[in-house]
């Protein structure tokens, strides 16, 4: 149970060290049945493609059954599939397909809450003595309040909406948490039977064959056991935040069981049933901004780092500027130095609940930020369609189907980062043959598969030879990070080095060109967030930037 008996004096190689994941969002990104819905057997007709791409391993969004009020993120049933997606039989032949091609599958697990449709959380919700009774979070009412008013026992929020995490259950005559949707009930982690039942899930899918997991909402498994209000956040701005940030989570979430819960789960990966095959889980938990760096040694500390990893969030959340990327990076692996050899970086630019790459920062500025996330230490997980500069898409009012922007009107929620892949100039982006579930973003005619495929400048083409870049240089993929001091304020400047060979990653955080200099020779320029391929390579010291461009290099002392 305790993960830190477990320390290595060194680390064999695995799987995940310089991985590059592609998350696939499975509703988004290929029908094979023409419903407008993608489905599993639409992910194993474009293999090729993320063959091609150069991708590592895939990451799929929950295709469980469900009653998709959060599309999936509520299940009610863990060991099998949703219909609208396929069936068992489809994913055995999906992950047959993908570990044939060489590349990994992980699969997502949401822990902390089952729908409402689960048939636990249907005897729980039965009475009050049952088999599962205790296997969700069940409290009476507020002592202050009367039995013909009822008033939730305490002011935690749902996290989707904002509004009361607890709902009312006229059977039980009592209130069930769901820290998300009212439709996902968090599951009472604290009971043995119902972890036991958690990891007979994972080995369920162990067993199939996958190569782990994305974990879902870590922080949420363990709360105060007192039931405590949520203190005031005083940083809270209305019109701003969103209603859930009127609160500090700091009793709804986070509590230290967290990570004994997971190092349980991590067990079972290392156990010898599995450990041959090296599955890997990454967890899900937005660290405090005001200090993620110990946020994220929690995780190291607590968690088997053979086997597991916390994400990495910062690419969505730092401000793009040289100074924070700077301050964290030096920060950031300095402190993983000082871990356990196993511990791996595992960096997110981008998700299915946040608002995508080239919107957020426009395409010059996300076309820089794909060189440095492909050159940052660890597995790297991009997002389906960020490869091609996908941005985010409009959504009329009519068509908004995420919960969390129907429970928050006038808030655009997650839709716009969730719309079908863009293969071709079709009208409905060769994603289906039929009206997709969301709409297609209005840039679809010219960023697609089809036309980047055939622009060497494009998107398309610079992730390619990026990935291809680190698969080529082990100091990519597997070397140390040192993060240069330079005299310029809005450059960023990296060394990767392994054994006896460094690559030099040098980004403009600026809007104007400058021309740089570094105590090294240049031997080769290896990528431009600009021109893709360089031009040719180097005649002197000088690092030329146009602004916001990033550029790649191979590098010898002087
Ligand atoms: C995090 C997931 O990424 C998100 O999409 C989901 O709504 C919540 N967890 C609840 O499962
Ligand atoms: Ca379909």
């Amino acid at each position: 149970m305790d993960s830190r008996s477990f320390q290595p004096h060194h680390c064999v190689r695995r799987w995940p060290e310089g991985a590059v994941v592609y998350q696939i969002y499975p509703r988004s990104f290929q029908d094979s049945n023409g419903d407008g819905i993608g489905d599993l057997i639409g992910i194993r007709q474009r293999l090729n493609y993320l063959e091609a791409l150069g991708v590592s391993a895939i990451w799929i969004s929950p295709f469980y059954p469900s009653p998709m009020v959060d599309f999936g993120y509520d299940v009610s049933d863990y060991c099998n599939v949703d219909p609208i997606f396929g069936t068992l039989d489809d994913f055995r032949m999906l992950l047959a397909e993908v570990q044939g091609r060489g590349m990994r599958l992980i699969i997502d697990f949401v822990p902390n809450h089952t729908s409402v449709e689960h048939e636990w959380f249907k005897v729980s919700a039965s009475s009050l003595d049952n088999e599962y009774a205790d296997w969700y979070i069940w409290k009476d009412p507020h002592p202050d309040s009367s039995p013909e008013k009822p008033s939730p026992p305490n002011n935690w929020l749902d996290a989707l909406t904002g509004r009361s995490a607890w709902e009312w259950n006229t059977v039980r005559k009592q209130y069930y948490l769901h820290s998300f949707h009212k439709a996902q009930p968090d599951l009472n982690w604290k009971n043995r039977e119902v972890r036991r039942a958690m990891h007979d899930a994972m080995r369920f899918w162990l067993d199939l064959g996958v190569d782990g997991f994305r974990i879902d909402a870590v922080y949420w498994l363990a709360k105060d056991p007192s039931f405590r209000d949520d203190p005031l956040n005083p940083e809270y701005v209305e019109g701003i935040h969103s209603f859930y940030d009127r609160l500090q989570h700091t009793n709804s979430s986070g509590w230290p069981a967290l990570y004994a819960y997971l190092a349980e789960m991590a067990e079972i990966l290392a156990d010898d049933a599995y450990r041959k095959r090296q599955p890997f889980m990454i967890t899900e938990a937005y660290p405090d901004q005001h200090n993620p760096v110990e946020a994220y040694m929690a995780f190291y500390e607590g968690v088997n780092p053979e086997v597991a990893a916390p994400f990495n969030f910062e690419g969505l959340s730092l401000p793009w500027q040289a100074a924070s990327w700077r301050d964290f990076l030096r920060s950031f692996h300095d402190a993983l130095a000082d871990q356990d050899p196993c511990c791996l970086a595992s960096y997110a630019f981008g998700n299915h609940d946040k608002p995508r790459i080239a919107s957020r920062f426009g395409d010059t500025i996300a076309r820089s930020a794909a060189v440095m996330q492909l050159t940052l230490p660890g597995m790297i997980c991009m997002y389906y369609g960020e490869e091609l500069g996908m941005t985010n898409g409009g959504i009329p009012p009519h068509k908004v189907r995420d919960p969390g922007a129907i429970g928050e009107p006038g808030t655009i929620g997650r839709d716009p980062m969730r719309t079908p892949m863009q293969w071709t100039t079709e009208t409905f982006t060769g994603f289906s043959t039929t009206a997709p579930w969301l709409p297609v973003t209005a840039t679809s005619s010219t960023r697609n598969v089809q036309v980047e495929s055939g622009d060497e400048k494009s998107f398309l083409s610079l992730y390619t030879h990026l990935i291809k870049l680190r698969k080529t240089y082990p100091c990519l993929s597997y070397g140390t990070i040192t993060v240069l001091d330079t005299q310029y304020s809005d450059i960023l400047a990296y060394l990767r080095t392994f054994e006896d060979r460094s690559c030099l990653v040098v980004i403009n955080f600026g809007p104007k060109e400058i021309s740089c200099d570094f105590p090294f020779t240049l031997d080769q320029e290896l990528a431009s967030s600009i021109s893709v391929m360089p031009a040719s390579n180097p005649a002197n010291a000088v690092v030329v930037l146009a602004p916001y461009e990033s550029k790649v290099f191979v590098v010898s002392p002087k």
